[in-house]
């Protein structure tokens, strides 16, 4: 029970990787604050939680209006009185080269996967200095090994690892710790939505699962372990830094 009557938020917890982080923390005994602008997903997601026994709410935010995020924060402080950890997980991905991404479809990109990394972490940070707390970023092995058709989305997740690290030298003085997380392929929404955007879905995916060393892509709870540990006391000497969680993706191409 590592946050027991402790406060976790998890942005974009209303599915996949999101989702397994939130049933993670509570699972730690945390008060989870489930995010999402996905109203049904985040309540599902809380349902999940209760029936394990655990304590979580469902908020509607979008993480790229900073009015939504500040009501995200009053309504956390409300209702729980503190925050402990905050993980910025809600992303979108548009699986497009640059010329052929709308203006519009780079902008939501940057607004919902970087600026609500922004946003969410300027808003919470006084409540988290408060608690010596900490912030976990959903990055992707994406951020330094790229791939075709997703150049909106790579930049973005790039843009969160450097953002990690300026984050971490700013408030480590303070006692806040921020990481990334750089998971490789994982069985939930953007990944789903890759394959699919392929012409033969099904060996997109079987593809994809060979470009890991353990011939296999991931799971959402496999990334979850990482984010609770990365948030938890037994991490207490790591800021700033970019976990890989991926399966063995970005040490190299395995043999065939
Ligand atoms: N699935 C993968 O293979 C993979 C790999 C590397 C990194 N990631 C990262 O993990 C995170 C989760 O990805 P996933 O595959 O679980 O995706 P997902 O689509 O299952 O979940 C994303 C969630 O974010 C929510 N969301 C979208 N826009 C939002 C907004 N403006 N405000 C609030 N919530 C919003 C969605 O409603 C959804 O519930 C993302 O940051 C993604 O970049 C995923």
């Amino acid at each position: 029970m590592k946050f027991k009557n402790k406060c976790a938020v998890v942005t974009g917890s209303g599915s996949g990787i999101g989702r397994a982080c939130a049933l993670a923390f509570a699972g730690e005994g945390a008060n989870v604050v489930v995010a999402d602008l996905n109203v049904q997903g985040a309540q599902d997601t809380v349902r999940l939680i209760a029936a394990a026994g655990g304590k979580a709410i469902a908020i509607e935010t979008d993480v790229s209006n900073p009015s939504s995020v500040e009501a995200l924060v009053a309504q956390t402080i409300n209702t729980f009185g503190h925050i402990h950890t905050l993980v910025n997980n809600a992303a979108i991905q548009v699986n497009k080269t640059i010329e052929d991404t709308s203006f519009e479809e780079w902008n939501a990109q940057l607004s919902i996967n970087v600026g609500g990394v922004f946003l969410c972490s300027k808003y919470f940070l006084p409540y988290l200095r408060n608690t010596r707390g900490s912030i976990v970023n959903m990055s992707s092995v994406n951020s330094f090994f790229v791939e075709p058709s997703c150049a909106g989305y790579c930049a973005t997740k790039a843009a969160i690892a450097g953002l990690t690290k300026a984050m971490a030298i700013d408030h480590g003085h303070e006692g806040v710790r921020v990481n990334c997380i750089c998971p490789g392929y994982i069985d939930a929404g953007l990944a789903e939505g890759y394959f699919q955007s392929q012409a033969d879905p099904e060996k997109a995916r079987k593809e994809a699962g060979k470009l890991h060393a353990l011939w296999r892509i991931g799971r959402p709870e496999e990334v979850a372990r990482v984010a609770v540990f990365l948030a938890s006391d037994d991490a207490s000497f790591v800021t700033g830094a970019s976990m890989v969680v991926d399966g063995g993706f970005g040490s190299g191409l395995p043999p065939k």
